[in-house]
Parts: structure tokens; sequence; C-alpha cells
């Protein structure tokens, strides 16, 4: 990504309201999983449905590195598995480019493979804290070695016999619960993780129907998971549902942008995922679901949205762990809504693809929204913003979009300096929002 070419954009008010049907695509969290689950199984894992973005097409690469087989057959993926503790040292270092899910989620499957590897990322990445998976899984008995800061590139050699891990996640992130049983599937015994405040649950899910031996229980607000570990992994099929967080761009779009009607078909309503969903309506959203049914263990359905004028809203902090990437675009929302919103508790936002906290503030600002920062919360107020500015994305494919959809609202148009990395989560987009009515166009 880092060599590919400076796109950048200027996002406009469309001649007429979005109008349409359109299908996102498959879940990033889900695809990560699909891949690495498929190759720590023994025979043929089929996904379909996978996300083909940037990110994701890291983790396929990979697990190639490290031995498993993956092609395509016709739209689908396939995985030959290694099984765990199967894979092989890698003859290169391992550039996860702009993904923090992959580098994440890797350095637990590494952790308990005896073999040595070294991985890298583009420079935002390179930029984000690996300490919170480094610090336990060192436990199991890996050796990491990284940058000052527990930054990448870092070098891992794993663990012999790997130990179990016990750990409660003192941060609520599915990427350090996911990393801790990844490492503890090829440790012998109970790998166990408790998290305070439940987070995605799609790499438990996933490993149920790879067959193995797991179980969620509850405690207090959060839950605790139990694996037992070096169980053997069956192939299976997949099928991955499309992605809510890159579906909240036109849902936001059709509900901002007067006299729009959109419905965004087979998004997965996984109640952890549905956080932003829960918020528009108590801003008074018209958001209704058609067509709900389970495919491959996840909730989907069809999302039909109307224009609507919102509210502004009061989003508690417990509310962070089901909607943390669709903070950008819940923000554009609320720079519409009537009256000041504040989304508490967002410290979390400080260390994604970019300081998603800042950089949000800062694309309202652009546009002319009176914003603040005070702590870890952010106060917009909300209005008829004049727009005009130019948004810096920071290799960051969430506020790229979320730009893309406040120009669509504001007087003036956005300009957006860079939209390449929308590529990492959601190839087609600026086609897709074409194709619903939005304007977008090479700057
Ligand atoms: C993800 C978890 C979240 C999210 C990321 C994907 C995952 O990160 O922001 O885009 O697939 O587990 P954290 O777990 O660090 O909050």
């Amino acid at each position: 990504m880092e060599s590919s070419k400076i796109r950048p954009m200027l996002a406009g008010r469309p001649d007429a309201p979005l109008r349409g049907e359109a299908a996102v695509p498959g879940d990033k969290s889900i695809s990560h999983r699909a891949l690495m689950f498929g190759a720590l199984a023994v025979g043929e894992t089929r996904i379909t449905g996978l996300l083909e973005g940037e990110d994701v097409l890291r983790t396929a690469a990979a697990m190639r590195a490290l031995g498993a087989e993956t092609w395509r057959d016709c739209a689908d993926w396939m995985v030959a598995g290694r099984g765990i503790g199967g894979l092989t040292a890698p003859g290169d270092i391992l550039d996860m480019g702009n993904s923090g899910t992959a580098a994440r989620l890797l350095c637990g499957i590494l952790a308990s493979h005896d073999i040595f590897s070294v991985m890298t990322g583009d420079a935002s990445l390179r930029k984000r804290p690996m300490r919170r998976v480094i610090e336990p899984l060192k436990a199991c008995g890996a050796v990491f070695c990284a940058r000052p800061g527990d930054r990448l590139p870092l070098s891992i050699q794993g663990a012999r016999d790997a130990l179990p891990l016990t750990y409660r996640l003192p941060v609520a992130s599915a990427q350090v619960k996911s990393a801790v049983l990844l490492a503890g599937l090829n440790a012998r015994g109970i790998t166990e993780v408790e998290e305070p405040e439940p987070t995605r649950d799609h790499s438990e899910n996933m490993l149920r129907h790879f067959g193995a031996a797991i179980t969620v229980g509850m405690q207090g607000k959060g839950r605790v998971i139990r694996l037992t570990g070096q169980p053997e992994l069956r192939g299976a099929d997949v099928a991955v549902p499309g992605d809510p967080s890159s579906a909240a761009f036109p849902i936001v779009a059709g509900l901002l942008v007067p006299e729009s009607r959109l419905v965004v078909t087979g998004v997965g309503l996984n109640p952890l995922r549905t956080g932003l969903f829960e918020t528009l309506r108590e801003m008074g959203a018209e958001l209704t679901i058609r067509n709900q049914r389970t495919e491959g263990g996840e909730s989907i359905g069809d999302v039909v949205v109307e224009h609507t004028e919102l509210v502004a809203v009061d989003v508690p902090p417990g509310r962070a762990p089901s909607m943390i990437d669709e903070y950008p675009i819940l923000a554009v929302a609320c720079a519409l809504a009537r009256g000041t919103s504040r989304l508490r508790g967002l410290a979390e936002l400080r260390v994604k693809e970019s300081d998603r906290l800042a950089a949000t503030a800062a694309l309202l600002r652009a546009g002319g929204v009176r914003v603040e920062i005070e702590d870890d919360d952010l106060i917009i107020h909300g209005g008829a913003p004049a727009g005009g500015g130019l948004v810096e994305t920071h290799m960051d494919h969430r506020l790229a979009m979320s730009a893309a959809v406040f120009g669509q609202v504001t007087a003036a148009p956005m300009k957006i300096d860079d939209v390449s990395f929308i590529d990492t989560s959601f190839p087609g987009f600026v086609a897709l929002m074409r194709r619903l009515g939005a304007s977008i166009t090479p700057a």
C-alpha cells in the first residue's frame, strides 16, 4: 500500500437523493479468522464471500508463507491447512501492511509454534502498540523482540512446548482476546481469557465451528472463555456476511441525504457488532431489518434506511466495543443532528489506524463543525456544516470513507487528501457509493 498512488478526491452534494440496493464486501474480522483457522485446520476450508481487501490479502499471504495453501475456486477461497502445530518457518519477513488485526492475531499463532519469524507493517501499523499482545503471549514461553515502545518490526521465537494462558483483558479488545486464544490452540491444557466487557466473538464462534472445545460463561457484565488446547481443528465451510462496519457508510449516507432510501443487503448483525444501529435509532433513525436469518452461525439481514432528521445523542462508554470502528461515521451523523452529542470513553480510538479521536475531530472541523475533546470524550455541536475544507486521512480507510459521506451533506464540497487506503477494507467503495447516487470525484 505504501508505494501505491495517492488518490485525492472531492466529495460534494449529489444532484438527487441516494436510491437503490447494494451489498457491501465481506466482514473483515471474519475473513481474517477464516483464513487463519483454515490454515490451522486439517483438511480443506471453503470460504464464501471472503473480503478481498488489502488487509485480508496480507493474512492470506502470511498463511501461505507459513506453509498453508490458498487458492480461488470461482468466487470462493480455499485453504488447505497444516493442522495445529504444523505451520513452518517463513523464509522472509511477514508484512502485515495496514492491518492491526492481522498482525495481532498472527502474533498469537506464532507464539505457540516453535518457529522464528519477523513481522512488519506499513507506516501506520508500525506506530501501533503491540505490547497488548506481547505481554500476555510471553507467558506461554514465546520470546518477542520489538522496537522501542513495543512497535513493529518485531521478531518472535515461538515456544517449543507452549504453556496455556490465563489472562484478564486490561482493555476491551477482541484482537487481544483472539491472540491469546490462538496461542492457546497449541498449548497443552486450558487457556482462559476473561473480558470485563464483551467484545466481538467471531473467534469463539469460528473455533466452535472448526471443532474446538470452547465454553463461554457470563461473569458480571463480562465473559470468561475457556479453550481446551491442542484440539484437532477440521476444515469447514465458512460463509462470510457483509461487514456491518462497511455497511455503516452507505447507511449513514442514506440517513443524511434528504429524501434518500437505500437497502444494504446481507449485512452481519452479530449483536456484539450492532452498537451503531442502536445509537442511530436513539437519534431517531428510520432503520428496518428485513430477511433476518442465520448463515454460518452468524445472524445477517438486509438493512433498509430512509432519510431522517436526527437528534443529538449521548453514547455511554460501555457501548464502545460494539461499535468501535464506527465512531468516525457516527461523528459525521452527529454533525448533522439537532443538538450537542457526546460520545464517551473513546481512549481506544487513539491507537487505531490513526489517532482516530484527534483525526475525527479534525475531519469535522475541516467542515466547519464545532467539536471538543474532553478527556476521552468527543463532543459535537450539530447543525448545517459549511464544508469546504481538506480532510487529512492519515492512512486510515475509515476516515476517508467518513469524509466521503460527510461531503454529501456539507454546503461546500469536502476535499479528501487520499482515498487509496479504502482498499484495505472496502474495495469498490467509491464505485458503490456513486452507483447509489453519491458525488465523489477525483480531485
Ligand atoms: C477487530 C477488533 C477491533 C476492531 C478491528 C477488528 C477484530 O480492534 O477495531 O477493526 O477483528 O478483532 P480491537 O480489538 O483492538 O478493539
